[in-house]
């Protein structure tokens, strides 16, 4: 009987060992993508197979091999420590306008659950030997000539996100926009993995800017939270501006499509309240001199204006966004949601001082932006050329 019991004793022993042994490597899961690009900064972001101290080590795009020397390294910190995560983004600083920057991405288990976090197994990285290393170039406002493509309403569309981003390597666009409805679902970290992020990663993402305009989708689900862990911005919501070439960008949000009170979000909406605060920031962001001075500018938002009796959000977004946008002297704005194309001249909606490109679900754009003129080409997945429109910038 004792036997038997000092038995059963090591058996659950061992079972307990075995429940508390952590990983100990951690791969690239997903990613990476880089977000948050300016003239000097940038936001590396990926996930990891476990949870994990990642880091950043960069290097000059010199012809140097990435082992001729130390690289400086990056972590990203907070309140003193590193943070071990398996959703890594680290904030490269101090980067110099237009230039290239190599960087590889390091792993190390820690078990932290003591007084003294432990290292565990080895440190992983990304491949530098038998493939170039991943490479970013920072944005830079005396360019003449910049060019993006954008992409809306994927909704976890593979073969489309596939389709229209396998080749875009070969078009060396300075930046992909992803113009909300990349998911019809927000359930966690592994919708937004399966759902575009791994093909973009496979395709593209390492090497190009990544601007992500959130859609009224990605509000949806428990995973809606994450949304700013994934993709950081430097205000700390979905709208932001940035600057490259002769063009400002306006990103802006923007909420759900319906009333706070419909029985779709079970009392969870609070979107009135949340538009009428980036109404706000909105007013601030036009009236700095870096976008009063920008020669072009240009609005990414995932819901256009409509002409009249549009859904709520539609209204209120008109309301409330649309008379700061037309006084700020906007020269164009880029939407999808409707899943049809269509092309909004100036002054057709009721309002409208500027005219409003909405890209189909099945569709991508391709703009290039002078100080003169802003082209957009919108072709279909085989790339053949649908619409074309040149606006003038005065
Ligand atoms: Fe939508």
């Amino acid at each position: 009987m004792k036997r038997v019991f000092f038995v059963v004793v090591a058996t659950l022993l061992a079972c307990l060992a075995a429940a508390q042994e952590l990983p100990r490597t951690a791969d690239i899961k997903c990613g990476p993508w880089v977000v948050g690009v300016s003239e000097s900064e940038m936001t590396i972001v990926w996930t990891s197979t476990s949870r994990c101290m990642g880091w950043v080590e960069v290097a000059p795009d010199d012809g140097s091999s990435f082992y001729a020397e130390e690289r400086p390294r990056y972590y990203e910190d907070l309140m003193g420590r590193h943070i071990i995560s398996d959703v890594h983004h680290v904030r490269l600083t101090n980067l110099k306008p237009g230039t290239v920057y190599r960087y590889r991405l390091f792993q190390q288990c820690i078990d932290d659950r003591g007084h003294s976090p432990i290292p565990l197994g080895r440190v992983t990285a990304s491949n530098v030997y038998s493939r170039k290393p991943f490479a970013i170039r920072t944005f830079d406002k005396s360019k003449e000539e910049i060019s993006f493509t954008m992409i809306n309403d994927i909704h976890g569309r593979d073969s489309i996100m596939h389709a229209h981003t396998k080749d875009i390597t070969a078009a060396k666009p300075d930046f992909v926009v992803f113009n909300g409805d990349m998911v019809s679902f927000m359930g966690s970290v592994a919708d937004i993995e399966s759902g575009f992020m791994t093909r973009a990663s496979k395709n593209f993402s390492p090497d190009f800017p990544l601007v992500y305009v959130r859609g009224n989708h990605e509000a949806r689900g428990p995973g809606y939270s994450e949304f700013l862990n994934l993709f950081p911005t430097q205000t700390n919501t979905p709208s932001y501006m940035f600057f490259h070439g002769p063009a400002a960008f306006l990103v802006l949000d923007c909420g759900e499509d319906k009333p706070d009170s419909d029985i779709e979000y079970g009392g969870t909406a609070a979107y009135d309240k949340y538009r009428e605060q980036m109404a706000e920031w909105l007013k601030q962001a036009v009236a700095s001199e870096e976008f009063k001075t920008a020669p072009v500018k240009i609005v990414l938002m995932h819901i256009p204006f409509e002409k009249s009796a549009g859904w709520w959000g539609n209204n209120e977004l008109k309301r409330l966004l649309l008379p700061i946008l037309n006084q700020a002297k906007v020269d164009v704005m880029l939407s999808g949601h409707n899943h049809v194309y269509s092309f909004r001249k100036q002054g057709s909606l009721n309002g409208n001082e500027f005219p409003i490109l909405v890209n189909s679900n099945n569709d991508r754009v391709e703009v290039k932006v002078t100080k003169k003129e802003i082209r957009m080409n919108v072709k279909d997945a085989t790339g053949k050329l649908l619409h074309e429109h040149v606006v003038n910038v005065e």
